[in-house]
């Protein structure tokens, strides 16, 4: 299966390490494009931040596609989900690099004057600094750079990471050049050997870059998604409803299509356009309808055996647990007392997970299973602890089970990000980032693609053992 997989990190000596590199406005700034690669070479997960100069010399796309997070230019910029960049970085950062650092970056951080997204990083961290000057050998010389500088190693508790004498871009030789590449990481490595490798909560993190486009790999796939929040009415109208606004779900069909896969939505109330031109919609309002036009849109009125009519089913919709026993026929007016008796609703998705496993109600064998067998995905809101996700999954028979705490910041409802924790029928667990809905939704379909492969390698195998016999 081609997409990305979750990054295997190589053991080296940043691993599990986030280390902030600090690029300012020097004509050695293309260099600290390698270096961030060599940062990466030994494990650590690397976020840069671009002074408004050194956007002049590099841009930041090199950048964020090596980092894989987006690049931190403009200290006025807020991230996607509110958090203000340059503190998210000095809070969860284990070391901060400026490589290279300008005489104009040495004065204002010796001066604390926090005007672009490094000295303000600088400025707010409490992780080691490491700074590595780069410029023309009478700036470096010059008693203001030689006093800033000491004032950053000696007050400050700066390693810096002195400039090498050479060529210089001016055209002349002397003291000034940014200091060789394997010199500064080892000065980074040195500055943190003696702080322990944290556990940062991963929310708590720098962002990681958009999604990366994925290959066709769901093609001739046809794939069901839920999508949104049901509306149980307790009069014409008034209704109990939640607060899915559709986007996880419509992240994930959208998904499906870049994909190549056929996708069926089957939306309850959604705040999102839907891809009606790409996609099969379905719209529904309460659970009970949703019910039917699932079990339609999968079984096509057909009994649930033999040949399946889908590869794969995410149930995406916040489904109303609970409904009311009487809904009334006309408006409730103010002044009657109301109680409002409430019945549970059916649980879908063990459901089709039972019918698909040709299994009845109390969990035997009653009719022949769908074959090829469809990937079951649910997804489990939860607030607080995920805890009893594993129990989920188990109970509700599904291939995964994407589990998020609602409560947390950025993840959730209304959000554009999610931090979600997949698990598997295996007792896997894949604790994602903080990350878009539709990089979540991509991660989730790595997921699906690989098992619908597996399944078909799984099916052939078994055609030619039986073949042979
Ligand atoms: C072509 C060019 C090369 C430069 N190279 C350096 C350099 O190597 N070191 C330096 O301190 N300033 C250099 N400067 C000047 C800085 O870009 C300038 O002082 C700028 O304000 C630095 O801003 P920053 O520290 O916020 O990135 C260079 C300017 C130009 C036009």
């Amino acid at each position: 299966m081609s997409g990305e997989r979750p990054a295997v990190r190589q053991a080296g000596r940043l691993a599990g390490r986030l280390v902030a590199l600090g690029v300012t406005g020097s004509i050695a700034a293309y260099k600290a494009v390698e270096l961030l690669r060599l940062l990466t070479a030994e494990g650590a997960d690397v976020v840069v931040l671009l002074s408004p100069s050194a956007t002049r010399f590099v841009g930041p796309l090199s950048f964020a596609a090596l980092s894989r997070h987006p690049v931190e230019t403009e200290v006025m910029d807020l991230l996607p989900d509110g958090r203000i960049g340059h503190i998210v970085i000095a809070d969860s950062a284990d070391a901060v690099v400026v490589a290279p650092a300008t005489a104009h970056f040495l004065g204002a951080m010796a001066n604390g004057m926090a005007g672009d997204v490094i000295t303000a990083a600088c400025l707010a961290t409490s992780a080691p600094v490491v700074v590595a000057p780069a410029m023309d050998g009478d700036m470096w010389t010059h008693p203001a750079t030689q006093a800033n500088v000491a004032r950053l190693r000696d007050a400050f508790g700066y390693s810096i990471v002195a400039p090498a004498s050479g060529p210089l871009a001016s055209g002349q030789s002397g003291v000034g050049r940014l200091a060789e590449l394997p010199a500064i990481v080892d000065a980074i490595v040195a500055a943190v050997a003696a702080s322990p490798v944290r556990q940062p909560d991963p929310a708590a993190r720098p962002p990681l870059a958009a999604a990366t486009p994925r290959e066709a790999d769901l093609t001739g796939r046809h794939v069901v998604v839920t999508a949104g929040g049901t509306r149980e009415p307790i009069d014409p109208v008034r209704f109990i409803g939640n607060r899915s606004t559709g986007r996880m779900g419509v992240a994930i069909a959208e998904a499906a299509l870049d994909r190549g896969a056929a996708v069926t939505i089957v939306a309850a109330d959604v705040s999102v356009p839907l891809p009606e031109d790409r996609a099969r919609v379905a719209r529904v309002e309460t659970t009970a309808e949703l019910r039917d036009v699932l079990l339609d849109a999968l079984f096509e009125g057909a009994a649930p055996a033999g040949e399946a009519r889908f590869d794969a089913l995410v149930m995406a919709a916040a489904v109303a647990d609970f409904t009311p026993t009487h809904p009334s026929a006309r408006k409730l007016t103010r002044g009657e007392d109301l109680t409002l008796e409430l019945q549970p609703t059916p649980d879908l998705l063990a459901e089709v997970a039972r019918l698909c496993r040709g299994l009845d109600a109390e969990g035997a064998a009653a009719h022949p299973p769908v074959r090829p067998a469809p990937v079951l995905v649910g997804f489990a809101a939860e607030t607080g602890s995920l805890d009893r996700a594993a129990a989920k999954l188990r109970a509700k028979r599904v291939d995964l089970l994407v589990a998020n705490d609602v409560t947390e910041a950025g993840s959730g409802f209304g959000t554009d990000t999610n931090r979600v924790m997949i698990l598997d029928a295996a007792g896997g667990r894949d604790e994602l980032p903080l990350l878009s809905k539709r990089e979540v939704a991509d991660r989730l379909l790595d997921r699906v693609a690989a098992a619908l492969d597996e399944r078909d390698t799984a099916a052939q195998t078994a055609r030619m053992q039986e073949a042979q016999r």
